[in-house]
């Protein structure tokens, strides 16, 4: 499988794009060996792997961290770092994040939310050679905002504005642009209306590609399970399952067996302990 270019990744619109998030090695590494084209180094980070509930703790550092073990798991994949909450609030400190994770993590272009209140960075961005994907819809950062984890562009206004807002961000360079929980009408309506991929979560089959949360689809949380999530994997029973027969094999003495241990010449332990 060849890596995809920013050129060829965007000259897929109309296709159909599958991309995941993954956030280590491993993760990246199963992703890359199933041909998934695209790897998204999600801020959701903060909520699937540390534990933070929410995205805005999430560090550039951590992102950094984790989007190196991706590349490294992924060699062949295009892979997108999200930028934090306020690593890209003014145009220096975006170029300044941007630098870090495609020099140090080798990442193949950047995320970030935001309409009209970010082209300045996006410009600046993409002016600097920085391949930028846009995200709109429901945006974890400043869900707050919006009224919680609930979709948006909902209201002629909302709509309007969404609209408005995937225009502006082509026009200001994004290769490819995130739809995160708009209503399918108006995601496929944004879609055909700009010229570059779109990829949804939560926004209908009208969208060119679809992205999921590596633990959302593989089932590893039992209680988080939105709408819009379909799950190939019950993985958390079939971890714990696992974990729980693992645990009684060691406390009957099921485990380790023969099979699992190494051997030595009796005459080696038998002059080892006339030495002791
Ligand atoms: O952080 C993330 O995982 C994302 C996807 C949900 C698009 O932004």
């Amino acid at each position: 499988m060849k890596r995809l270019t920013v050129k060829a990744f965007r000259a897929r619109k109309g296709e159909r794009i599958v991309m995941v998030t993954a956030y280590d090695y491993v993760g990246a590494k199963l992703a890359e060996q199933a041909g998934i084209d695209a790897i998204l180094v999600g801020d959701s980070l903060g909520t699937v792997v540390l534990g933070y509930g929410e995205t805005v703790p999430v560090t550039l550092d951590e992102v950094v961290h984790h989007a190196k073990a991706v590349r490294r798991g992924a060699p062949e994949t295009f892979v997108i770092g999200d930028l934090p909450f306020l690593s890209y609030a003014t145009p220096e400190r975006a170029l300044a994040a941007a630098e870090r994770l495609m020099k140090e993590a080798r990442v193949d272009a950047v995320k970030l939310e935001g309409g009209e209140e970010v082209l300045d960075v996006v410009r600046t961005l993409v002016r600097a050679g920085v391949p930028v994907m846009g995200h709109l819809g429901l945006t974890p950062q400043t869900a707050s905002q919006k009224g919680g984890y609930k979709a948006q562009g909902k209201t002629l206004e909302e709509a309007r504005k969404m609209l408005l807002d995937a225009s502006a961000l082509v026009e200001a360079g994004v290769f490819a642009l995130v739809l995160e929980m708009v209503p399918s009408a108006l995601a496929g309506l944004v879609t055909e209306r700009v010229p570059v991929p779109t990829i949804g979560i939560g926004s209908g089959a009208g969208t060119d590609g679809q992205v999921l949360v590596f633990h959302d689809l593989l089932g590893l949380f039992e209680d988080f399970k939105p709408r819009f999530v379909k799950r190939y994997l019950e993985g958390a029973e079939l971890f714990r399952a696992a974990l729980k027969s693992y645990a009684e094999d060691v406390r009957s003495g099921r485990f380790p067996g023969e099979e699992h241990a190494y051997s030595v010449k009796p005459e080696v332990i038998e002059k080892l302990k006339e030495t002791l």
